[in-house]
């Protein structure tokens, strides 16, 4: 039994009092304890089934401030005429420093309705010898019971504002099937040992408290971003896509920008957009990389159940140094009947370490090996870039892209906005609108800008464009082979979605655990 001295130890109070009396109110016997205090007790006790209770949801009737004094002191009225009585007469101008503001104004009018004092010139003279103050015996009376029998009169009262209903939760407590006058000892666990003894026929366990709250679990989340990139990802999967491996965060300029046809003069190449590695302070020229085969070889496998195609036999081996040496040749004086760009090409700034700037260059790079194989293909990718951009409330130096790109012969310009048409309406924007831009990797290159249905508004939501032959024809890909290109960034669905405006409330150091713990599971507003 817990009770140690010094506490009061409630629930043996309460098995006590049953011992005593079968049943108990609980705001007659327990006066002073609080009700959630004494509910928890019994809520203890009714588990063990040592008692029952019930609940007695009750109102009381009780005195507001003003309702007490005139019980205590007797009622306005009464004091008006008690002090013109005492003094013999009053002048009525001196009543409210003799009896008090308040009782001068509401007592005087009582006192003359009730023929208890009576206006003699300028002053108040009593009329009556003694008088019963019916009002204070009323509310004595109220105070001692709790209760107005007449609804009429406890409207009134209420208006008066001399009495108020209060609400009161009381319990009547029985003893139950279990009951004994202490706590026996129970047994919460079962082990071995009463197994082997047999002392588990006897013993007395603890019953299961099946209202009691689950302990809290300290349980991971997944990132708002890895939501709606899930999201993502089963739309592309849906529709044909295999996602290309996106693992490489540093890449060589080759696959980030010359292989795509950037000239090496273009402005994304500066130091201001695009941060270089150091060190080692350049690229292998590209060459077969045994890290990516595996990763390669998974994604087309998935590419071939999907496509049915050919298998290893028809493969071309790839030659790295004609490849090489063809995007060289295509940016300084044209191949492939393009003119190029006609600069000097230099092979250093080609081998440069780069953070990749956009997952194009992977695309490049799962683009180039199709051509070993070529066939239709869809692949897509979700991963993270990084631009030596200034950081402001919507841009961070890293972001995530959404990438995808279409292989097929015979594609068209139209085929690329109807597919872009439908790709989003499943994103719940609708009634794209198509910019011309500029890619120095896609001709024609178009924007994307979207009605965004839950914005109510135009928002500018990607970046599109076939790819060039200068990029696709040095990889082998056939001539008749046309490929679409189209890109997102991640962070703007989501912070659509959740409603963020600052991306640093998305990313970094300043993230609110509580948001990403909290944060509801995420469904794209589909059609
Ligand atoms: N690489 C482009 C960007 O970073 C997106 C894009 C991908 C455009 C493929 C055209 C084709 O915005």
């Amino acid at each position: 039994v817990a009770s140690n001295s010094g506490t009061r130890d409630l629930a043996l109070e309460v098995l006590e009092q049953l011992d005593q009396n079968p049943s108990l109110k609980t705001d007659e016997a327990f006066p002073d304890v609080s009700q959630p205090e004494i509910k928890a007790t019994l809520d203890r006790l009714s588990s063990r089934y040592m008692i029952k209770y019930e609940t007695n949801d009750t109102e009381q009737v009780i005195l507001t401030e003003e309702g007490t004094m005139i019980a205590r002191e007797g009622s306005h009225e009464y004091k008006v005429w008690d002090a013109v009585k005492k003094q013999g007469q009053i002048e009525i101008k001196q009543l409210p420093s003799i009896v008090g503001d308040l009782t001068a104004k509401v007592g005087q009018g009582n006192a003359f309705k009730a023929r208890w004092v009576k206006k003699d010139g300028n002053n108040l003279v009593p009329v009556a010898d003694t008088v019963q103050d019916i009002a204070q015996q009323k509310l004595a009376k109220i105070q001692e019971t709790k209760t107005v029998e007449d609804p009429k009169e406890l409207k009134e009262l209420q208006k008066r504002k001399l009495v108020s209903i209060v609400k009161i939760i009381t319990y009547t407590v029985n003893k139950g099937p279990k009951y004994a006058k202490e706590i026996p000892v129970e047994v919460t666990d079962l082990t071995a040992d009463m197994l082997a003894s047999g002392a588990w026929e006897t013993a007395n366990f603890k019953p299961y408290n099946f209202n009691a709250q689950g302990a809290s679990q300290n349980a991971g989340a997944l990132h708002p971003l890895n939501k709606v990139r899930t999201e993502f990802r089963n739309l592309f999967f849906n529709q044909g896509f295999v996602e290309m491996p996106t693992d490489k965060f540093v890449e060589s300029g080759f696959w980030n920008f010359d292989a795509l046809f950037v000239p090496q003069q273009h402005p994304a190449r500066d130091m201001q957009d695009t941060f270089f590695i150091s060190d080692p302070p350049k690229a292998d020229r590209p060459r077969e990389d045994p890290s990516a085969e595996k990763a390669m070889n998974e994604m087309e496998a998935g590419a071939r159940k999907l496509y049915a195609t050919k298998e290893q036999s028809t493969i071309k081996p790839r030659d790295y140094n004609q490849y090489f040496n063809d995007i060289k040749a295509v940016h300084q004086e044209g191949k492939f009947g393009s003119i190029g760009y006609r600069y000097d090409w230099s092979e250093d700034e080609c081998l440069k370490l780069v953070l990749r700037t956009h997952t194009t260059a992977s695309s490049t790079w799962a683009l180039h090996r199709l051509a070993e194989n070529p066939r239709p293909a869809r692949y897509f990718s979700i991963d993270r870039v990084f631009r030596n951009e200034t950081v402001d409330a919507t841009h961070l130096a890293e972001f995530h892209q959404i990438e995808g790109v279409i292989a097929d012969f015979g594609l068209t310009l139209g085929g690329l906005m109807r597919f872009l048409e439908d790709f989003y309406s499943k994103l719940g924007i609708e009634n794209l609108r198509f910019k011309p831009a500029y890619n120095p990797y896609t001709e024609p290159s178009m924007e994307i800008f979207g009605y965004h249905i839950g914005l109510a508004k135009w928002v500018e939501i990607g970046n599109s464009g076939m790819f060039r032959p200068e990029m696709l024809e040095p990889m082998g890909l056939p001539k008749d082979m046309r490929v679409y290109g189209f890109g997102l960034s991640l962070e703007r669905p989501t912070m659509i979605k959740y409603g963020v405006n600052n991306i640093r409330e998305l990313l970094g150091h300043k993230v609110d655990l509580n948001f990403i713990e909290n944060n509801e599971a995420v469904r794209l507003d589909k059609n």
